[in-house]
């Protein structure tokens, strides 16, 4: 049994051999509809117990429809409507209770600590749908997407990062940089670069990121413009005042064209103001495929955590 909760704490070699799977699984499933099982899938009889304290449309689809053609089940909690929400239950015996009904346990919190604090308490392989430090998942699947249409290894690109770089995607993309080997140049504002932690992990680990404080050198000669909302759920800033401090760091053509000609333009969703709408609707931008393609390393992290990935 395995969790996944940071791309930082799962060796180098088991998250290419996610990605692999997912590349095999999602060729070989060209003439399937969504809820045919894959051929030999191995969760018979296995539930996904999913737990969402935040907004989720993405996340819940991907996971629910991996566990299903894994030919196994899932079950989404609502936070509101559990005891633990409303001070009625522990921590404690909610994960135990979850473990012994579920068989892997997705989480998507508004606290790191609370994600803790259920692994010290489960049995079953928990999964961190989102947290405000991290969102592995997204990060892994973005990976196989970018070495999808690329049709070439990350570590051979340039991706850059344009927006808020101390938030969970950026973290998570960060660690895939140092996992991966990839070059990462991020353009924020001074006030929204990563964070320390982060920024010293990168300086032990020899990472190649590389921060600008202009969009526009952060995307010359990139392979992929990535950006993220400019708040993120758990922000709890002065939001006018927040989106006045990015007001540089809009992708749009302009931005687009100081990268590489065949540069593709990706975001996590859901988007915001960080994007013009013609470069979102472009045939650069490929965020619909990004999007789907969530099910397949979904269904990978999944085999991998209850130990059956081939
Ligand atoms: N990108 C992503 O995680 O989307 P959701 O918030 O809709 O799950
Ligand atoms: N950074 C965003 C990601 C949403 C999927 C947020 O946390 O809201």
């Amino acid at each position: 049994m395995k969790n996944f909760i940071n791309i930082r704490d799962i060796p180098k070699k088991d998250l290419k051999k996610i990605i692999l799977d997912a590349k095999k699984r999602k060729i070989k499933r060209k003439k399937l509809s969504i809820l045919d099982t894959d051929k030999g899938s191995s969760l018979k009889g296995k539930i996904l117990i999913q737990m969402f304290e935040k907004s989720s449309l993405r996340t819940r689809l991907s996971f629910y429809i991996a566990i299903k053609q894994l030919n196994g089940e899932a079950i989404t909690l609502r936070t509101d409507e559990l005891h633990l929400s409303k001070g009625g239950e522990s921590l404690e015996d909610t994960a135990k209770i979850i473990s012994t009904f579920g068989n892997a346990f997705m989480i998507r919190t508004d606290s790191d600590e609370k994600l803790e604090e259920f692994k010290k308490h489960m049995t079953i392989p928990i999964i961190n749908g989102l947290s405000p430090s991290s969102h592995p998942t997204q990060v892994l699947s973005d990976v196989f997407t970018i070495e999808e249409i690329k049709k070439k290894s990350i570590s051979k690109l340039q991706i850059c990062w344009i927006g808020d770089a101390n938030n969970n995607v950026i973290n998570s993309l960060i660690e895939a940089s140092i996992k991966f080997s990839f070059k990462l140049n991020i353009g924020c504002p001074k006030k929204y670069k990563p964070n320390k932690k982060m920024l010293s992990w990168v300086k032990k680990n020899k990472g190649n990121v590389k921060i600008f404080n202009d969009s526009k050198s952060a995307a010359k000669g990139s392979d992929v413009i990535f950006t993220d909302k400019v708040i993120s759920m758990n922000d709890k800033v002065n939001k006018l005042k927040k989106l006045k401090d990015f007001k540089n760091f809009k992708v749009d053509f302009k931005v687009m064209n100081y990268a590489k000609k065949n540069a593709i333009f990706l975001h996590c969703l859901p988007r915001g103001t960080e994007v013009s709408n013609d470069v979102f609707l472009s045939k650069r931008s490929k965020v619909w495929q990004q999007a789907f393609n969530r099910i397949f390393v979904q269904k990978s992290i999944l085999l991998y955590c209850l130990g059956k990935l081939r």
